[in-house]
Formats: C-alpha cells, sequence, structure tokens
C-alpha cells in the first residue's frame, strides 16, 4: 500500500524533475522521500519549523537511505544556500505560504512551485497573480472527504479575473471533484445568504459569488 494519501500523491505528480527541490514544512518527509525514489529531484532539502517534525524526516531518510536528502529547521525558506528550482510548500494555510515566498531571497529565480494551501486559496491566488507568478495547473483533490486545492506555478504574467481567483485558474474541463467541490461551495454560501437581512452589504458580494459559480456550471454543460 502507498504510504501517501490521494492528497500528497497528487502534489508528487505534479511535481516535475529539477536538479534541487526543497519541501517547506515536511513533516514527516513522505513528499520528499517519494521525489528521490521516483528521480524527480536528485537532491531533496527537506525544511520544517519545528525540530520535532523534521526529526521524523531525518529518521526517514535514515532508514530509506536516502543519501541525497539535507534536513533544516527553518522558519519557511529563510535559511543559507536556499535556492533550489522546485519548491513544494504544502499542508499550511494560504498567508503562511505567501509570508514564505514574500520573504524569499531567491524569489525571482524560482522555476516550479507546488503549492497546496489548506484555507485562504484565494488569498493565495491573488498574491501569485500578482507577483509574476503564473499558474499553470490549479486542481482539486477529494481526500478522505476533504477538498484541497494544488497550483503548479511558474514565473510569468496572468492577469487573473475575479472569478479565477475565487474558483480557480483552469475552470473547464475540470474533475469531478472540482465540481464536488463547487456544490459544496455553492450549497455553503446559500446556506448563509438565506439568513442574512436584504440590506446586509456582503449580499452582493455573495450574489457575486453565486453569478460565478452558475456561469462555471453553464460551461460544463455547454462543453460536455
Ligand atoms: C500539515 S503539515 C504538512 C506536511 C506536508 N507538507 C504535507 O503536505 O503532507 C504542516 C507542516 O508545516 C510546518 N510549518 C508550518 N509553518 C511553517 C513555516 N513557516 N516554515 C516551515 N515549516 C512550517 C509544520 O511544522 C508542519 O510540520
Amino acid at each position: 500500500m502507498n504510504r501517501l494519501s490521494k492528497r500528497q500523491q497528487a502534489i508528487v505528480s505534479l511535481c516535475e524533475k529539477h536538479k534541487t527541490s526543497i519541501d517547506v514544512g515536511c513533516d514527516h518527509g513522505y513528499v520528499g522521500a517519494e521525489l528521490l525514489k521516483l528521480e524527480k529531484t536528485e537532491f531533496l532539502i527537506a525544511t520544517d519549523i519545528s525540530e520535532k517534525s523534521l526529526l521524523k524526516a531525518q529518521k526517514l531518510f535514515q532508514k530509506e537511505k536516502l543519501k541525497n536528502a539535507k534536513t533544516v529547521c527553518a522558519n519557511g525558506l529563510d535559511f543559507e544556500n536556499s535556492f533550489a528550482e522546485q519548491i513544494i510548500i504544502a499542508g499550511m494555510g494560504g498567508k503562511n505560504i505567501t509570508d514564505i515566498l514574500e520573504n524569499y531571497k531567491h524569489k525571482d529565480k524560482i522555476l516550479r512551485l507546488i503549492l497546496q494551501p489548506m484555507k485562504e486559496v484565494a488569498l493565495l491566488r491573488k498574491y501569485l497573480n500578482k507577483n509574476n507568478f503564473f499558474i499553470e495547473k490549479d486542481i482539486v483533490i477529494c481526500d478522505k472527504k476533504k477538498f484541497y486545492h494544488i497550483f503548479s506555478v511558474r514565473q510569468g504574467k496572468q492577469n487573473l479575473k475575479s472569478i479565477n481567483i475565487h474558483f480557480g485558474v483552469c475552470l473547464s474541463p475540470q474533475s469531478e471533484d472540482f465540481y464536488l467541490w463547487l456544490n459544496e461551495k455553492e450549497q455553503k454560501i446559500k446556506k448563509i445568504t438565506q439568513k442574512m437581512p436584504k440590506d446586509n452589504e456582503k449580499l452582493k458580494t455573495f450574489q457575486k459569488c453565486l453569478d460565478e459559480i452558475e456561469k462555471i456550471k453553464q460551461n460544463k454543460k455547454q462543453t460536455a
């Protein structure tokens, strides 16, 4: 049995072949170990802000004799010799991810970023859009009844519209998991708006979201 969850497998599948990769917030180190085994990276730097988490990764790399893996205890990418072509930041909040990228001294030289925010997904898209990052792939994965967004990103201008910031860059055609997530989101918004007084200022924003969802659904019907 594969020890990686469906979410982690999707992260690995979006990673490319690069000389050096950094797995920021590696915890147990499963994602990085898989990258080395699949030869998607020659060298791996696995980092974590928590010594305890990093110890798990160190033990795993030793046990599996993964000699090209180095571990670093650091906040984000704030450490010596932190350049890598490919960077994976998964399993933390979107705001935390933007802070890590914003403080990264080699941010303009990254070739590939694989990002998986647990929350503040739109905020992360907005940040990437404003900071010369181009989201090439933007997928939704349903793993044990929870939805996860995963991006594959490179350098470049994109000019995302509001609908893309809120619902994703690649809206059509999308996976079944994406449409399940979209339905769940629609139900949640409807539930909130039903209880709101008609003069609530936020109603307009929610209605705009519902209109955007309807647009995506119509688009799906037309392309089916
Ligand atoms: C939920 S785990 C995700 C583990 C793995 N990346 C994955 O997706 O399966 C989040 C990890 O990120 C680490 N973390 C949180 N903020 C961090 C930061 N600013 N810098 C480095 N690591 C961080 C935590 O200590 C924890 O081990």
